[in-house]
């Protein structure tokens, strides 16, 4: 557009001008062939002035030279070879700066048109047509579509530049089931027609695109509901995030469901459709819709594997880990909300389901017991398998390895069993079960993949038999391994004057890079500069050196070793052995340091009030200062009462209360070597009458006939003991010495059977 503008303005321009200058134009331009011109020709171009000046020629606003042709020629050309692009020549006098000109455009002319589709869209009169002519012409050409016996000449139309040609025309009559017509194409350079073509209007019928309006899903189809339409063919596609997808046709309109479709799979879902299978065109496509369809319960059993586990040695019950396998995308057909595990003891008939979120293992301890893990997803759990929870029989030695690559080894290892044996192998990294990984074979060989170099694995071969299980194990075994990363740091745990115990720290996993096989202890004596080496196998971390001389001083350190060579040492020990005379000094340093110890324990005691005043009653039985309980003021008031006897315990911190406390004591006959009183003071601030009785109460609970205590701290609707009864709780509850059950000797008690027994109150600090 802008090319064909250029000349049109620039002469506009100069129009103005040439007005101003009270002239006409100085010169007409002339082309041998015309504006447009075939792409890559030859033709003159010329100007014929209509004064005599000096002539100049440009090309663009450039200006090219030219041969003169004769001197006082009004008119001057060049010959322009091979024309490609669009061009402007223009011609003015020197002088003068109005031009005259010319665009001059190459292009091609028109092919013959072909490939005509025609469309009608359904309910509509209009046919719509598509034709090409193979190229584009550059240049402006005109399409144009005669249809036989219209009247009129023609559709019109202009072609677009990639050579197509679009035109519309309207059915006159609705009895028309055939059209005929022309197509023809023109520029400046030629033109062309083709024709006559016929076209059949039933086979151009294009149907709107449908629509899903609504799809509903059961766990296997998909029925779709489109909106109404009088087709008689449709074709689905569906995809699937999964990569599946497929195709189909159907002529049965009431019929638009999709079946064999997997379970909680989301598809996507289009369709397009037809007259019939003869007649008409395919409609676009419709918008997709998607659905998920509906979870089934899963259908196949886990994979489950168990290993033993080591727990508390006290109960009778075995302790395992099991392990399952998550099912795959297709065989959980649904989100896996949790396992329900059932544990069954084949003795006491005991029956359990324990219900854990999704996970991969379990701990169950049972005694005798069968297990099944099932999955269960929001329609249900998948079959069981039950597997009898045994300890397997070891066997040793058996299994032996070859590392295939960096990430896998073969395993082999004789019959264990009759021909036909189940095996699990299973392994997983040391120290760390959870990545636990199992095979099940029936050979007596097999390939473990998927590992880790530089990792250690513990392998084991588990044959299933009838009888029991039996297992191979290899501890540690590596697809490839160097030599440690690390050394470990050595600590000294003890030393003597002739011996060192040093310990060192477990290496992280990832510093071994293999499995450990040992470590090497290495001992430089500084004086004497010679090493000794001492070699520790691997799991061990301590070790004695012994013979070392007194008052002299070492050097340690220690390295780690895998199959594959020895690592780096790790930090340096520096150590000195004690002279004789400094392993006195220090026993008695620490003799002295023991009974400080103890005597700051006994001060700390002492400063806590409520114990305080306990303490001293506990010195006064121990020290001989104390009088004799036989003879105190209470025992002798109260020693007539056989049955029931009450007696005051002298407040041993008087300042604290004048007031004795009155407790009740019951007799008990108890067989027993030691006897002893427990008791509780009672620091009370009020000092009326009912207080005693209330103690009393609290006593009788404390001290009761079996000897047993019975709910301390229950009586706390009294406000005034709750502080005393809360004092307790400073004492370990059942060791507190004061909460011990009473023994008697004999149902009658004298005081001089009466023991305080210290001990453990000093111990409970
Ligand atoms: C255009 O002119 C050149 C040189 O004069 C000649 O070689 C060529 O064949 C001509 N092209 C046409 C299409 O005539
Ligand atoms: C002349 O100018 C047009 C743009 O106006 C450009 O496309 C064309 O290539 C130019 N022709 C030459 C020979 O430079
Ligand atoms: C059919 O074509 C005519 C002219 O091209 C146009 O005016 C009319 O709207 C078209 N009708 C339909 C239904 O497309
Ligand atoms: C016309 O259609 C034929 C076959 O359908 C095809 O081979 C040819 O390339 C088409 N021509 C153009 C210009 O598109
Ligand atoms: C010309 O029309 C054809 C057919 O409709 C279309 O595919 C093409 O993109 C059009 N080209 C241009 C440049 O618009
Ligand atoms: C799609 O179908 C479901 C059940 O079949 C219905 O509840 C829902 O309203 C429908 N939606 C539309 C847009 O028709
Ligand atoms: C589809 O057709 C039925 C009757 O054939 C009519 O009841 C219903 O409203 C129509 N639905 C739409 C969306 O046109
Ligand atoms: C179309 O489907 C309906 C029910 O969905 C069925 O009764 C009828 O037989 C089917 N027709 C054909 C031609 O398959
Ligand atoms: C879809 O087809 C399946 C079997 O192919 C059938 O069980 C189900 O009932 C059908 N659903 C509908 C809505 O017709
Ligand atoms: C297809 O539809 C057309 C028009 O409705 C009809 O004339 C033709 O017989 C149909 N063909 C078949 C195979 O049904
Ligand atoms: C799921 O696992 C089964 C075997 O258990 C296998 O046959 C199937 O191909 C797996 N599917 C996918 C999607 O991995
Ligand atoms: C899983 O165990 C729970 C707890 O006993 C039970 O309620 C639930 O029904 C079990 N799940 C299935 C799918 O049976």
């Amino acid at each position: 557009m802008s090319s064909e503008c250029t000349w049109s303005i620039l002469v506009m321009f100069c129009f103005i001008l040439a007005t101003g200058a009270h002239e006409g134009t100085v010169c007409t331009v002339r082309s041998s062939k015309g504006e447009e011109v075939l792409l890559g020709s030859n033709f003159t171009f010329s100007c014929i002035f209509n004064k005599q000046c000096s002539k100049l020629i440009f090309l663009n606003g450039t200006q090219i030279q030219y041969i003169k042709k004769k001197a006082m020629s009004m008119e001057v050309s060049v010959e322009v070879v091979n024309i490609k692009e669009f061009s402007t020549f223009s011609c003015r006098c020197e002088e003068n700066p109005e031009p005259c000109g010319i665009d001059i455009k190459p292009g091609y002319p028109p092919d013959i048109p072909q490939n005509l589709t025609c469309v009608q869209k359904m309910n509509s009169r209009n046919v719509s047509c598509i034709w090409t002519t193979g190229r584009g012409t550059i240049i402006d050409t005109t399409c144009q579509l005669r249809v036989h016996g219209d009247l009129e000449l023609g559709y019109e139309s202009f072609m677009n530049a990639t050579g197509f040609c679009h035109s519309t025309f309207p059915i006159k009559s609705s009895e028309m089931t055939q059209v005929v017509v022309w197509l023809s194409v023109s520029n400046t350079l030629g033109s062309k027609t083709s024709g006559p073509h016929t076209i059949n209007l039933i086979n151009i019928v294009k149907p709107s695109m449908p629509e899903i309006i609504n799809v509903s899903c059961s766990s296997r189809w998909c029925n779709l509901h489109t909106d109404n339409h009088s087709m008689n063919l449709v074709e689905i596609q569906y995809s699937a995030v999964n990569g599946i997808s497929d195709t189909f046709q159907t002529n049965n309109k009431s019929r638009l469901n999709i079946s064999s479709l997997h379970p909680d799979t989301t598809y996507n879902f289009q369709i397009r459709r037809k007259v019939n299978h003869t007649a008409g065109l395919w409609s676009d496509w419709s918008q997709p819709k998607q659905k998920t369809t509906k979870e089934e319960a899963p259908d196949k059993a886990l994979d489950v594997w168990y290993l033993q586990e080591q727990k508390p040695p006290q109960s009778k019950s075995k302790c395992f880990r099991i392990f399952w396998k998550e099912l795959n995308i297709s065989d959980a057909k649904g989100k896996i909300q949790s396992y329900n595990i059932s544990v069954q003891e084949q003795k006491g008939k005991r029956h359990s389901i324990i219900v854990v979120p999704p996970s991969r293992n379990q701990s169950i301890c049972c005694y005798n017991c069968s297990v099944s893990v099932s999955a269960v997803n929001s329609e249900g759990q998948s079959p069981v398998k039950i597997i009898q929870l045994r300890f397997p029989g070891l066997v040793a030695g058996l299994l032996s390895h070859r590392p295939l690559n960096n990430h896998s080894i073969a395993l082999f290892w004789p019959k264990l069993d009759i021909a036909g044996t189940e095996y699990v192998v299973h392994w997983y990294p040391v120290g760390n079960i959870e990545g636990i990984q199992w095979t099940r074979v029936v050979d007596t060989t097999a390939h473990i993949t998927g590992l880790q170099p530089q990792e250690c694995y513990q392998v084991a071969v588990t044959a299933l038999r009838s009888s029991g299980p039996k297992m191979a194990t290899i501890k540690g075994i590596s697809s490839w391994q160097s030599a440690p990363e690390q050394g470990p740091d050595p600590k000294p745990l003890g030393k003597d004057t002739k011996s060192l115990r040093v310990t060192w720290n477990e290496m992280p996993q990832k510093k071994r890079r293999g499995c450990l096989k040992k470590y090497t202890v290495y001992l430089m004596d500084k004086l004497k500069g010679d090493i000794h080496k001492f070699s520790v196998d691997h799991p061990k971390t301590q070790f004695v050196i012994s013979g070392l001389s007194p008052d002299q001083c070492y050097n340690l350190w220690v390295t780690a070793w895998t199959d594959a060579g020895e690592g780096p040492k790790g930090t340096d020990l520096p150590f000195c052995t004690l002279s004789d005379s400094e392993r006195i000094l220090s026993l008695v340093i620490l003799a002295g340091g023991v009974v400080l110890l103890a005597c700051l324990i006994l001060l700390c005691i002492c400063q806590f009030s409520s114990v305080h005043r306990r303490f001293l009653c506990c010195c006064r039985g121990l020290l001989p200062i104390i009088p004799d309980p036989a003879n105190s003021k209470c025992a002798k008031t109260y020693a007539d009462d056989q049955s029931e006897i009450k007696f005051y315990l002298d407040q041993c911190d008087s300042s604290v209360n004048e007031e004795p406390d009155n407790v009740e004591v019951e007799e008990v006959p108890y067989p027993s070597i030691c006897t002893y009183i427990k008791s509780f003071s009672h620091e009370s601030s009020s000092s009326d009458g009912t207080q005693i009785t209330k103690i009393t109460d609290i006593m009788e609970d404390y001290i009761s006939t079996h000897g047993a205590i019975s709910g301390g701290e229950e009586e706390d609707e009294y406000e005034g003991e709750e502080r005393s009864l809360d004092e307790f709780k400073f004492f370990p509850s059942t060791h507190s010495p004061f909460l011990e059950p009473l023994f008697l000797t004999g149902g009658k008690l004298t005081l001089d059977v009466v023991k305080i027994d210290c001990s453990e109150f000093l111990d409970c600090t």
